[in-house]
This record gives C-alpha cells, structure tokens and sequence, in this order.
C-alpha cells in the first residue's frame, strides 16, 4: 500500500525526470512539419464559398470535384465527405 507520505517520499530526481520529459515532448511537438494539405483556393472559382458555413458551401464541391467531373481527385485520395476539414480556408 503506498501512503500520503510514502509519495511524498519521492526522491528529488523524479522531478527532474518529469521536467525532462515534458521538455522533449515539447520539442518534439513544435518539430512537428506543418500542415501541407491544399487549402482551400481564393480565386474565382471558389471565393464565393468563404463567406458560407462549411456545410453549405461542401454542397457544391462535388459539382467539378469527382472522379467523372472536370477535376479529378489525385490517387489515393483520403476519404472525401468533409471537404473544409482538411482543405481549410486560407486565413490569409
Ligand atoms: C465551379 C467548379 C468548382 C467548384 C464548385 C469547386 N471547385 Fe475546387 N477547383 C476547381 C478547379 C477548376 C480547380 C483547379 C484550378 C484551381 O486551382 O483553381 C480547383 C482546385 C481545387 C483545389 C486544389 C487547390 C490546389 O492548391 O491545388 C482544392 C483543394 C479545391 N479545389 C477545393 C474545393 C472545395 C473544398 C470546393 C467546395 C467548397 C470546391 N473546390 C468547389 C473547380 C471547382
Ligand atoms: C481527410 C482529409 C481530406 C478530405 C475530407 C478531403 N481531402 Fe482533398 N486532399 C487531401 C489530401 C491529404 C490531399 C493530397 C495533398 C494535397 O492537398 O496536395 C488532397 C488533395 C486534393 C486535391 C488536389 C490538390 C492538389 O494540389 O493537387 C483536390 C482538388 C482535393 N483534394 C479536393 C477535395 C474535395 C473537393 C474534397 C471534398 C469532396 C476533399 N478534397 C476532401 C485530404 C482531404
């Protein structure tokens, strides 16, 4: 059984070993690539989805996106139903 005190009895070097781990967790997240999934364009064609939900504006996409559509998806495309979620806005 391990008491109030018995965990309080932890050697020093149990906080060491703590602060070390979080620090290369750290590091290891801020390394991490960036996104690289296309956002969303802002030309023409598609600016006139920025204004609307996500919902909304995902409606029209399969009308050129589409394997028997103007623009076809890459091979190995991942699966397709949510647009927006992976191809954000561009915030800039
Ligand atoms: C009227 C036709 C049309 C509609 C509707 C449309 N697109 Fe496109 N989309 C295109 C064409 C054409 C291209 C290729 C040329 C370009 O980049 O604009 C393209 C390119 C893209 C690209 C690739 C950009 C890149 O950097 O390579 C993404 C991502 C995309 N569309 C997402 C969407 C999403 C999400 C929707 C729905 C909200 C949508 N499109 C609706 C015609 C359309
Ligand atoms: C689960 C995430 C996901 C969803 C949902 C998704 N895509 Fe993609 N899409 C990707 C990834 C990853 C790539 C390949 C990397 C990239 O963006 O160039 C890609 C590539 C593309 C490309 C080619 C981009 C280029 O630069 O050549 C187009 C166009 C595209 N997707 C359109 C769509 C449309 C339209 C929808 C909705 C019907 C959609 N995607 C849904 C993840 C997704």
């Amino acid at each position: 059984m391990t008491s109030a005190a018995e965990i309080k009895k932890k050697p020093f070097w149990y906080n060491i070993v703590f602060v070390a781990v979080c620090g290369a967790i750290l590091i290891f997240l801020l390394k991490a690539p960036g996104e690289t999934t296309a956002r969303l364009p802002r030309d023409e064609i598609h600016q006139k989805f920025y204004p609307m939900g996500k919902k909304a504006a995902e409606k029209f996409c399969p009308d050129c996106h589409g394997d028997d559509r103007q623009v076809k998806f890459p091979k190995g495309h991942p699966p397709k139903n949510r647009c927006l979620f992976c191809h954000k806005k561009d915030v800039r």
